[in-house]
């Protein structure tokens, strides 16, 4: 739960001259003028150069069909087999395997007759691989083929003239002994861009590979392997590359690897995330599988909904690293996953966990001597790697967890003493060099959380936030640059932050993420993307003393809203809901005999749902409802008292009993058998927070049992009655007074730059008074970047990949004390020079010189 300082700023308002005349003419302004004083060259906080990172987890497909360049989907065709029900038996149906599709096609042309099936009958081609793909061909005429087709991550893209690599490995029956197959690049109606002989077949296994040129252009094309005669084949680790970044075997796609290049990121956290441990032990990440031939990496599912090859392994991370010159953070599985650490590996296991986090240690840092390091050195690179963070897990926490973090924070230091070590939780008393937190939420929620960190305590571990997101769009830029602002200002405190996910492959998108978007032949750059480049290249090397006072806005917190019912792992059925207003007049009354169409379902499909008789009931399996919501009526009901009934027919919890519930983040609950079953009261979510608004009353919920329940909601108060008895009262929340502007100073100390960065979340304009204290030389024009729109919500897309983008000038005016007009839903970077001779970065420069909307900005 978070804890919100209190802001202790002054609300100073004076009226300032104008400079900007374009934007105040054009807009209404926002209320006051807010005032930023900025003390150059005082109380300076040197800046961590380990903001800003990136953080690559394979999730919305960032590495298969994203940065890594292989272009066959399922390539080893082990998609096709059944995910052991035990390891997603928690996951939500768009995050199951079983929604993913193959990418494999049968074409059979003419008359010919063949069938394809996932084989996994032996002789099979190696024990990484459990299935290939059979290919029976039954009858096959002159000109004829039978073949099958990999339509990709939804579409090749094929491009003409450009070298594409492929391999398959290949056996055949008696029958197709001596054979040869047919590789091509097509299109859907089998017109052929390039293709190319392979064989002969024998009956053994055999790799078969080459290049194919392709005469045209085509992005959605496919790859198909045909043969010619009848007979059986079988197929496994099918590869297509195209020119790959910097010419690497086996490695990324370009425009992405150049995107995530120009990002300059400080650190690369890698493979995860919740990708590491996976959701369940068999399918955790372990490194030595992802290393050496794409052969014999037998690959995993992936807690993000689809298989992982692995292709992209240790090695290749490493790579990737050492070609951005990044600093790698290695994160590592301690074989502690699942909710509440349900899979977790038996002590007596745990070794094994450790000794792969020490030979991944030693495959990254050993000497090319060591046993790992000569593997290291036999894959092409002789030379260490350096790795210096190692991150144990991801978000793992608890008994289990703390237990084994012990014994790995020790093992590892007394091997590796020099190696930083990245704990995912408050791990108590325990040592830890660094802790991780995240945060995901609205703008709202970062406006609430901007002064989380200056009231960190300090002497204890260091922290990083290695994830944190917005979402993708202006709001969600906006956001992540306030809380940079904050990060920055506590640099003495903050290592180690990047947002999260970084890439969303648009065909097949689990969970947006917020830098990079792209199909499969197209990328851009999301909102959020500029934010990070933009802080990356304006860090400077110190933080500068600096004030903001300006108008604040009040953040309503269950203030009106709707009924509704929540559950979190648990079933239960509703009768006979009413809800009175304060006149007595009935503002609604359920009638399930009738039906529910009133009521809206959330989180489960609404078939989860049903009337039955007299009740409104929740059907599914509470396995596959880690939580549900229904709710009714109108977002602008303030007091009222609700009533309704209820009765528990399975799982662990009680209900929330919802009221003035306007959004996701936002209601109040009277919470009856909470806190896993044991005790109920008076709960409010609000964008910034969840707090508990009166002592939970201990009291557990019993299953088949009949409930009362009645709330009543009256102004600031709320009172809550169980079989008619007053169990709880609660005080409600007052508004929350959040900023209209965020701003932040920092100094380059080289070339004396001072950068100001000022963030306006409102609609209008902002009139700003700049105060540059302390400095004898400023230089009056300075390079002004603005990154703003419309609406908070626009965003790049596919069709507008440019539609918000940062724009460059060169502004003059600046002087000790100037007014400045910050845009509407903005971030600007004003670089002022304040050293004479310095001639900054931007320095001198005089006539505007705006850089066209959507062209990268310069290093
Ligand atoms: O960034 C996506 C996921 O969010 C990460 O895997 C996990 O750490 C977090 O829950």
């Amino acid at each position: 739960m978070l804890s919100i300082p209190m802001r202790t700023r002054n609300q100073m308002l004076s009226f300032c001259s104008l400079l900007f005349v374009a934007a105040w003419a054009a807009f209404p302004v926002a209320g006051g003028e807010a005032v930023f004083t900025v003390n150059v060259g005082q109380n300076k906080v040197a800046v961590n150069p380990l903001l800003y990172g990136i953080f690559l987890e394979d999730i919305n497909h960032t590495v298969e069909g994203g940065i890594y360049a292989e272009l066959i989907r399922d390539r080893s065709f082990e998609s096709t087999a059944d995910p052991c029900a035990e390891r997603t038996s928690y996951l939500p149906d768009n995050l199951h395997p079983k929604s993913e599709k193959t990418a494999w096609s049968l074409v059979n042309s003419g008359m010919a007759q063949g069938t394809m099936v996932f084989d996994s009958a032996p002789p099979l081609l190696n024990s990484a691989q459990q299935r290939c793909c059979r290919l029976d061909i039954a009858a096959i005429g002159p000109g004829e083929r039978v073949a099958i087709a990999n339509e990709g991550f939804w579409g090749i893209n094929i491009k003409e003239g450009a070298k594409y690599d492929f391999s398959l490995y290949a056996r055949g029956d008696e029958k197709l002994r001596g054979n040869m197959l047919v590789v091509s690049l097509e299109d859907e109606q089998g017109f052929v861009y390039a293709s190319q002989e392979i064989g002969p077949l024998t009956t053994v296994w055999q790799r078969f590979g080459g290049s194919l040129r392709p005469t045209q252009n085509n992005p959605k094309g496919r790859f198909l392997i045909a043969a010619q005669a009848p007979g059986t084949i079988w197929l496994d680790v099918v590869s297509l590359f195209p020119p790959t970044w910097k010419q690497r075997p086996n490695g990324l796609r370009p425009e992405l690897a150049e995107l995530i290049a120009e990002l300059k990121p400080a650190f690369c956290r890698f493979p995860g995330g919740a990708f590491v441990h996976s959701g369940d032990l068999p399918n955790a990440w372990r490194w030595k599988k992802t290393i050496g031939d794409i052969a014999e990496r037998p690959g995993h599912w992936n807690l993000w909904g689809y298989r992982s090859s692995d292709g992209l392994g240790l090695h290749e991370y490493l790579q990737l690293c050492e070609d951005l010159g990044t600093e790698p953070l290695l994160v590592i599985p301690l074989g502690v996953t699942g909710p509440n650490n349900s899979y977790t590996a038996p002590m007596s296991q745990v070794g094994e966990w450790l000794q792969d986090a020490l030979d991944a240690v030693e495959y990254a840092n050993g000497p090319a001597t060591s046993k790992w390091g000569a593997l290291r050195a036999q894959q092409g690179h002789p030379a260490p790697f350096n790795v210096k963070f190692l991150g144990l897990d991801n978000e793992r926490g608890g008994r289990e967890y703390n237990e084994r973090y012990k014994l790995f924070y020790e093992a590892i230091k007394k091997q590796y003493p020099s190696l930083t070590l990245v704990s995912p939780a408050d791990v108590g008393k325990l040592p830890c060099d660094i802790r991780d937190e995240h945060y995901y939420g609205t703008l709202t929620f970062f406006q609430g959380n901007d002064h989380r960190f200056d009231n960190y305590p300090r002497g204890g571990p260091r922290i990083s936030v290695s994830e944190y997101a917005g979402g993708p769009n202006l709001a969600g830029a906006l956001a992540e640059g306030l809380f940079l602002l904050g990060l920055e200002r506590n640099s003495d405190l903050m290592t180690l932050c990047c947002d999260a996910p970084l890439c969303t492959h648009l065909d097949d998108a689990k969970w947006r993420g917020v830098c990079i978007e792209y199909d499969n032949y197209r990328s851009y750059r999301q909102v959020p993307f500029y934010i990070q480049k933009l802080f990356s290249r304006n860090r400077g090397d110190y933080v500068l003393k600096s004030t903001l006072d300006c108008d604040k806005t009040a953040l309503e917190q269950g203030e009106r809203g709707k009924v509704g019912v929540e559950t979190e792992a648990t079933r239960v059925e509703l009768q006979d809901v009413q809800v009175v207003g304060p006149d007595g007049r009935v503002l609604y009354k359920s009638d399930f005999g009738r039906g529910a169409p009133e009521w809206r379902v959330e989180h489960v499909p609404p078939s989860c749902w049903v009337v039955r008789s007299n009740s409104f009931c929740q059907v599914c399996e509470q396995s596959d409802q880690r939580l549900t919501r229904v709710t009714t009526g109108e977002t602008n009901w303030t007091d009222y008292t609700y009533f309704l009934k209820f009765r528990k027919t399975g799982g662990e919890n009680g209900v929330r009993v919802l009221f003035r519930f306007t959004e996701h983040e936002n209601w109040l609950s009277f919470n009856v058998g909470g806190w896993g079953n044991s005790g109920s009261g008076f709960e409010a979510q609000s964008p910034l927070q969840r707090k508990l608004l009166s002592p939970m009353v201990p009291g557990k919920v019993e299953t088949g049992k009949w409930y009362d329940v009645k709330v009543e909601v009256q102004a600031d108060a709320a009172r809550g009655y169980l079989n008619g008895q007053l169990i709880a009262e609660a005080r409600l929340l007052p508004p929350i007074q959040l900023d209209t502007v965020y701003a932040g100073a920092n100094q380059e100390s080289q070339n004396g730059d001072v950068i100001l960065k000022m963030i306006n979340v409102q609609r209008e304009p902002q009139r700003m008074r700049i105060r540059l204290n302390g400095t004898a030389f400023i230089n009056p024009s300075a390079r002004e970047t603005v990154l703003s729109s419309a609406e908070l919500t626009d965003a790049n897309s596919l069709d507008h990949p440019f539609k918000v983008a940062p724009v460059e000038q060169t502004v003059t005016g600046i002087e000790k004390d100037f007014g400045y007009s910050l845009a509407p839903y903005s971030l600007t970077v004003l670089r002022i020079n304040t050293k004479a001779h310095g001639g900054g970065k931007w320095g001198n420069l005089h006539a505007a010189d705006p850089f066209p909307v959507g062209t990268s900005m310069p290093d």
